[in-house]
């Protein structure tokens, strides 16, 4: 399975992160936060009604562009539908098609970034989309 689009919507995420990191870093920690999206691109449907949620409390994030490095690292992984992270509570909020990652791979990833991360996953659930 992969992710649809993958290559513009990437292309579209590099422009708006250079965009956001010479104009305004308003812009940037809103798209961290998910309030903009690229989702008008992505024409065909989500191929599943449920998603996967794990909230991870991420200690060490010290800016806006941590947090993105980190958001960057959990959209490339292919089961990855979504994810969300915060500089203001060191949090990061990740959404993937259900059944292909535990949550010590959520921590793994992290830690990829910078091993200086302390990553920790404290919510861990099915949602409902509809
Ligand atoms: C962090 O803040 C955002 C809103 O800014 C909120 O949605 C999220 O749930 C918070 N994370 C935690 C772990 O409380």
């Amino acid at each position: 399975m992969t992710k649809y689009g993958l290559n513009s919507k990437q292309t579209l995420v590099t422009l708006l992160i250079s965009l956001s990191l010479s104009t305004s870093p308003e812009l940037i920690s809103l798209y961290n936060q998910g309030k903009i999206t690229i989702s008008s691109f992505n024409l065909e449907k989500p191929l599943t009604e449920e998603v996967e949620i794990f909230i991870v409390q991420i200690n060490g994030i010290s800016c806006e562009g941590c947090a993105n490095r980190i958001k960057t690292q959990f959209d490339s992984k292919p089961f990855v539908v979504d994810s969300k992270v915060y500089f203001n509570n060191q949090s990061a909020i990740v959404s993937v098609i259900p059944g292909n990652y535990k949550p010590v791979d959520i921590e793994t990833w992290v830690k990829m970034v910078d091993f200086k991360y302390e990553p920790k996953v404290i919510q861990h659930y099915i949602e409902n989309k509809h």
